[in-house]
């Protein structure tokens, strides 16, 4: 019982590269993210709208979203994480905008220095403004498994967490495996117990790739009836925040997979491998992706 079609949300330009320490040039970007544009791709998450202390490389966000050739069928999407955020995502005109917090308290509050308890009235409000200007929301849970700090991570505080945002009125759920560290048993068990209390429709699933079982852990959730997935291409990112996780699931092999499965995505890989080899050229570095290790050897 696995889907006909997944649909994929690119993070590259921000969860990618939130972590990287070389500075990268706006156009770079500005450049990455039309060439993302052309891969048939249905989603691109551009940039934040954080604090330029706490996180450095994405401090260009509104050049960024200035800058970017636009296709009407695409969603640009942006992190927000307070009113100030949001209110700079509305100038900007991004299409969507996505709230963040932690299923965890320390990571909520190394990441963005709010206990939960506090986070909710602050996502409420922005979630609340966002919707009446007309803007798709997306909110992440993050350490949803387990935490840098805290360990193992309550399935029930999950739920709380869950049940709070969606009551906020968004339109997706996000759920983060920040450290990458879930295995398929795991994800089972808790897609199980989620769906108990939770619609799994409205679900993406975001997974990082530290030990590898990412790929694993979207065919469990596929099996669930998961159909939306994050990802980043060639495998960059992490959370500077939760310290030793890699990159997200990378975006092309998570593509080539689905493919030779049978399962549409709308992407041609063609395209993709361009806007990867074009990040790499810029980064200077290879990509960790499968896909770009074989690219590379040829
Ligand atoms: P704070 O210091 O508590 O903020 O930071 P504050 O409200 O006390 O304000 C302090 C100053 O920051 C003020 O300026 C504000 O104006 C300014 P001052 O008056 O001192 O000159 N400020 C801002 N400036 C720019 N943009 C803003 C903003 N807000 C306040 N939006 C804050 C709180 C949330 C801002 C900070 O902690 C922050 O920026 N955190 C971002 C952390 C982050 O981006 N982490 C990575 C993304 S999450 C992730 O990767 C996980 C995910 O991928 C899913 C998964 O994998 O699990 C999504
Ligand atoms: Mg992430």
């Amino acid at each position: 019982n696995l889907p006909d079609h997944v649909t994929i949300k690119e993070v590259g330009p921000r969860d990618g590269l939130q972590n990287e320490a070389k500075e990268i040039p706006t156009e770079n970007k500005v450049t990455w993210i039309n060439l993302l544009s052309e891969t048939g791709l249905s989603s691109i998450e551009i940039s934040s709208f954080v604090h330029p202390k706490w996180i450095p490389q994405l401090k260009d966000a509104a050049q960024v979203a200035a800058s970017i050739e636009r296709k009407p069928a695409l969603t640009y999407a942006a992190l927000v994480p307070n009113q100030k955020g949001l209110e700079a995502a509305l100038t900007a005109d991004v299409d969507e905008v996505a709230v963040f917090m932690s299923a965890s308290e320390t990571h909520n509050l190394k990441n963005i220095n709010k206990t939960i308890d506090e986070t909710f009235p602050v996502l409420q409000n922005v979630v609340q403004t966002a919707k009446r200007e007309g803007k798709q929301v997306r909110g992440y849970v993050s350490t949803v498994f387990e935490c840098p700090y805290d360990g193992k991570t309550s399935q029930d505080q999950v739920l709380r967490v869950s049940d709070r945002l969606l009551r906020m009125g968004i339109d997706e759920l996000s759920m983060g495996d920040t450290l990458g560290t879930a295995d398929p048993k795991q994800v089972d068990e808790a897609l199980v117990y989620w769906k108990k209390h939770l619609s799994l429709e409205n679900m993406a699933m975001h997974f990082h790739n530290t030990r590898g079982m990412a790929l694993a852990n979207i065919v469990v959730s596929m099996q669930h009836g998961i159909t939306t997935f994050d990802a980043s291409l060639g495998g960059l990112g992490g959370c500077p925040y939760a310290d030793g996780a890699s990159g997200n699931l990378a975006t092309d092999d998570l593509v080539h997979m689905l493919h030779k499965m049978g399962i549409h995505t709308g992407i041609d890989e063609a395209a993709l491998q361009k806007a990867a080899d074009y990040m790499q050229r810029v980064l200077g570095k290879p990509l960790p992706s499968h896909g770009m290790q074989i690219l590379n050897k040829e």
